[in-house]
């Protein structure tokens, strides 16, 4: 090899040495071997080289070409193996690590919304009881809002509800935005066999809006159709249900005759409650809570089903007015404002499902 050959090899050698990562490496690379590179332009002189040199010549430029390109890849097998220790160290898993609280303790774990949890509470508490859930469609029809139930067309509980109308549809019947959950009891008829066991929890509307009102409120429905029912065990279903839910074993609970159109004898429930302190169970008075009946046998004709066959109990009560009781919360309105502080108050745990054994 000429001098000029052994230096070239030399210095590209120790510049290879020198690279400490793969954007030096490939400056080396291309100094060389690149299309301007040092070696490159010794190729491109061998049409110069007198024609008695050119053959050794030329093949001592390859040789060290080869040679130059095997240092190249070598060189990179090292860095890359350098980069890979780096990234491994730096990216490092300690598996020995205790592991993040989940969810996060503290303020930012969030908590379940109280209407949300009464939800969760119902659920379980008639679950055990073996009730089902079933759901409709908060946009309803007319006749399943009010003429199914027995509510007719000029009856003055369809101004009682302060109905939102949406525009007629082809029928010449405005939809409405349902103003109690009770249309799903017709839906749940037609679309089930008796016997029938559900409770419908669900967003209801009516156009009011005050410190007990809004015009999206939450109602839970219920529902028993099966053979020889009687006022006997709705009174028994109602009674241990508000005892449950209230977590007051001797919860005084009174049934009063009243009227709706979609049951016969309609009764509206009171439970025992002291009305300076409001506190639930003792104290004297009675608070009204619910409204409940047996279905009116009108309301299971429509719904196609005999009512010498079959009977059933219905109710229905509000969930923010059950919550607001339970947990002691005077106003309505910040149900709905997603102030984190007044949701951090009223929420329930995220890790605490409701149920009987662990409470509801
Ligand atoms: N739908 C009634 C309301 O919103 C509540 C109600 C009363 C539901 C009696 C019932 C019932 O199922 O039997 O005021």
């Amino acid at each position: 090899m000429t001098d000029d050959l052994a230096s070239l090899q030399a210095e590209t050698e120790a510049a290879l040495a020198a690279a400490g990562d793969l954007r030096a490496l490939e400056a080396v690379r291309v100094g060389t071997l690149g299309k301007s590179g040092s070696l490159t332009a010794l190729l491109k002189g061998l049409g110069q080289v007198p024609a008695e040199q050119r053959k050794e010549r030329g093949a001592a430029l390859n040789r060290l070409k080869g040679a130059l390109e095997a240092a190249i890849e070598a060189r990179r097998v090292e860095l890359d193996a350098a980069a890979l220790e780096a990234r491994l160290a730096a990216e490092r898993l300690d598996v020995t690590l205790p592991p993040r609280p989940f969810p996060p303790a503290g303020p930012e774990a969030g908590a379940i919304h109280p209407i949300g949890r009464t939800v969760e509470e119902l659920t379980a508490i008639f679950g055990a009881m073996g009730f089902g859930v079933a759901e409709g469609p908060d946009i309803e029809g007319d006749w399943f809002n009010f003429g199914a139930l027995n509510i007719p067309d000029h009856h003055p509980a369809r101004q009682d509800h302060d109905t939102f109308y949406l525009p007629a549809g082809p029928d010449g019947r405005r939809p409405v935005l349902r103003t109690h959950t009770s249309p799903v009891q017709i839906r749940t008829m037609l679309s089930q066999e008796p016997p029938v066991r559900v409770i419908v929890p669900g967003r209801t509307y009516r156009a009011d809006h005050d410190a007990t009102h809004s015009p999206m409120f939450h109602q839970v429905e219920g529902l028993v159709i099966d053979r020889g029912i009687t006022l006997g065990h709705l009174k028994g279903c109602l009674i241990d249900f508000l005892r449950a839910f209230f977590g007051i074993s001797d919860l005084p609970v009174r049934f009063r005759a009243s009227y709706f159109p979609f049951t016969e004898p309609s009764m509206e429930v009171d439970i025992g409650w002291n009305r300076k302190t409001g506190e639930l169970g003792k104290g004297g008075d009675w608070l009204e809570i619910l409204g409940s009946g047996m279905v009116h046998p009108k309301v299971l004709a429509n719904c196609g089903i005999d009512p010498r066959e079959w009977q059933g109990f219905a109710f229905g009560m509000g969930i923010e007015r059950i919550t607001m009781l339970k947990h002691g919360i005077p106003d309505l309105r910040p149900f709905y404002e997603s102030d984190v502080r007044w949701l951090r108050h009223y929420g329930a745990p995220v890790l605490s499902p409701a149920n009987l054994v662990e409470g509801v």
